[in-house]
């Protein structure tokens, strides 16, 4: 028996990096699960090469700033898997680099437009399905150490994972008598689509491209710190671990939160960065 048996869960950006880790994973424990991105191609891949392997997957269009979108992509979970167990609210961007006073107004709506109403609104869907329901149930968000300390070059990135963080733990609250439980996942640097973006962003016009190791994810911590601009960064985002995360090693704190096994735990904010917050 899976850790996860027989649990509906709704995963958000399921269509890669975290997401993709996590909703695999999730099946593996036995969860029937419901992607939820704005990627098709990439999600309904995905969701099929489940039900090939025996796994149960929809795929569902959802974008998270869209309460009707939002609503309909939980009722289809419901309507499919027959009820909602649990959810991964993970779907994230990282937005443009510039400091506080350089960040533009689009940039800081779309960012906090995604990470944090984004969140919001998939937990208001998601807490009135378990009320329903009358069955409480687990939430689990995607934050970020950004939410925990400076995060310089990301102010809307960070004031929305540190918004994720205190809406969570307000939520947790709440429902608490309902046996809600409600928490948050604050990865360090890890290893998916989104941190290789970021990191060659921060690095344009300052390294020597090379075509063969088009960024440091590809080539090892031993290519960046050749690199002086994203061996600075490496610097700056050091985890004592030595290496960035694995979008596993996230998923394996989701399942966690996800199943039976935290039963006691709400309203907490897990940090799995490698030790970059202790040092
Ligand atoms: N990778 C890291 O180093 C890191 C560190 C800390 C936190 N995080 C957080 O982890 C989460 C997952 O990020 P990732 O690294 O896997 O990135 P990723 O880019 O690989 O995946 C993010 C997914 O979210 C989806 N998405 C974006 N906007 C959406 C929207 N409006 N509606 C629905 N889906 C949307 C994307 O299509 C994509 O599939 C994010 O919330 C991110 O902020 C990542």
């Amino acid at each position: 028996m899976g850790s996860l048996e027989s649990k509906s869960i709704f995963v958000t950006g399921a269509a890669s990096g975290i997401g993709k880790a996590a909703a695999l994973a999730m099946v593996r424990e036995g969860a029937a699960v419901t992607l939820a991105d704005i990627q098709d191609a990439d999600g309904k891949a995905l969701a099929e090469h489940v039900q090939k392997e025996g796994g149960r997957a929809l795929y569902v269009h959802c974008d998270v700033t869209q309460s009707d979108q939002v609503e309909a992509a939980v009722a289809a979970a419901v309507d499919r898997f027959g009820r909602l167990d649990a959810a991964f609210n993970n779907a994230g961007l990282e937005g443009k680099i510039a400091p506080t006073a350089e960040c533009e107004e689009e940039n800081w709506d779309k960012i906090l437009a995604v990470n944090l109403k984004g969140v919001w609104l998939c937990m208001r869907a998601e807490i009135r399905q378990y009320l329903a329901q009358k069955s409480g149930g687990a939430i689990v968000s995607t934050a970020s150490v950004a939410g925990m300390v400076a995060e310089r070059g990301f102010p809307a990135y960070a004031a929305a994972k540190g918004g994720v963080i205190q809406l969570s733990r307000t939520a947790a609250v709440e429902y608490a008598s309902h046996n809600i439980r409600i928490n948050v996942i604050c990865p360090g640097l890890v290893d998916t689509p989104m941190a290789a973006r970021t990191l060659r962003r921060m690095s344009i016009g300052a390294m020597v491209p090379d075509p063969a190791r088009p960024h440091w994810l590809e080539s090892g911590i031993d290519g960046l710190m050749r690199w002086e601009p994203a061996g600075k960064l490496f610097s700056r985002l050091m985890q004592p671990l030595g290496r960035p995360g694995r979008p596993e090693e996230i998923a394996a704190a989701a399942i966690w939160l996800c199943s039976d096994a935290s039963s006691f735990v709400t309203g907490q904010a897990l940090v799995v960065d490698g030790g970059m917050t202790a040092a």
